[in-house]
């Protein structure tokens, strides 16, 4: 999916950041080698190991509890690992520090709720970060806040509140807040699993877009229509483990191991 990075998309939106096609073909632009955590006692990842390329899109998805949402935690590091390693192009996830910062920066996160600023503007939330972190010009920062409102179709509600838009809309704005950093991941934690039925489409929309787009993602979710149409490949993970990795036909019409093979009998039936 890194094609078309330079023309206008269906939307006739100028794509956000352009991916520049790979001289050596697809690198690994996140790396997780032998990936182990604990919580206490719980061993919730056990030996992870995943590479995600340059505009690649992921999806992950599994039982409750199977570590989906810790694993893309670890990936910016809102959690620690035991051992193992995870790069992000290239680069060793660091500690703490200004290089965590640095690197954290070019992953882009969007959770379950909507975690806007709530006593901030729609606007003042996408605008913060890139003023605080990335030193942009405020006026900069708000014409870029701006473009990428009306991408995500809520340009007209830059000057609410969080609490005054939908949880759609919020969704969106969480996605162009991720945006403004100029992230080369982004990271979806089930974004729309939230939100009522019929605005589940207005954020999948603008996720398939962003694939689209040449966007590298990671997503967990249970959207199976979206896993089918945007992602590249399927990662399964139970009990902490990634049991079967493959391309969504392959895993959806022929899952191989049986906890695969319960998983969407259960999902496909609802
Ligand atoms: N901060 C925490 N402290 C202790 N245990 C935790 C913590 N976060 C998660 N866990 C446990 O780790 C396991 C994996 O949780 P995780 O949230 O990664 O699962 P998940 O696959 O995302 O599930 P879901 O589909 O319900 O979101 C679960 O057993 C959970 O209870
Ligand atoms: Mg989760």
């Amino acid at each position: 999916m890194s094609e078309s990075n330079t023309q206008q998309t269906a939307a006739g939106l100028a794509p956000v950041q352009a991916v520049q096609a790979d001289s050596e073909g697809a690198r690994p632009l996140v790396e997780l080698a032998h990936v182990e955590k604990h919580y206490g006692r719980l061993h919730v990842l056990k030996d992870i190991n995943l590479q995600v390329c340059q505009g690649e899109v992921l999806v992950v998805v599994g039982p409750s509890g199977s570590g989906k949402s810790t694993m893309c935690r670890t990936i910016n590091r809102l959690e620690s690992i035991d051992s193992g390693v995870i790069r992000i192009d290239g680069e060793l996830l660091p500690e703490e520090g200004k290089d965590l910062a640095r690197l954290r920066a070019e992953v882009g996160m969007v959770f379950q709720s909507f975690n806007l600023f709530a006593n901030k503007t729609i606007l003042e939330n996408v605008t913060l970060a890139p003023i605080k972190v990335r030193h942009m010009a405020r006026k900069d920062a708000e014409d870029y806040a701006m473009d990428l409102l009306a991408r995500v179709g809520v340009q007209s509600q830059a000057s609410k509140m969080p609490s005054q838009l939908s949880g759609g809309q919020q969704q969106r704005v969480a996605i162009a807040r991720a945006l403004a950093m100029k992230p080369k991941i982004m990271l979806f934690d089930e974004p729309t699993s939230a939100l009522d039925p019929e605005m589940v489409n207005e954020v999948l929309d603008v996720m398939i877009e962003l694939a689209q787009e040449g966007m590298t993602m990671i997503c967990v979710t249970h959207e199976m229509g979206f896993a089918r149409k945007a992602a590249d490949r399927i990662v399964f993970m139970a009990d902490g483990r990634i049991l079967e990795e493959g391309k969504p036909d392959e895993f959806f019409d022929h899952p191989q191991s049986e906890r695969a093979q319960e998983f969407l009998s259960k999902i496909l039936t609802h």
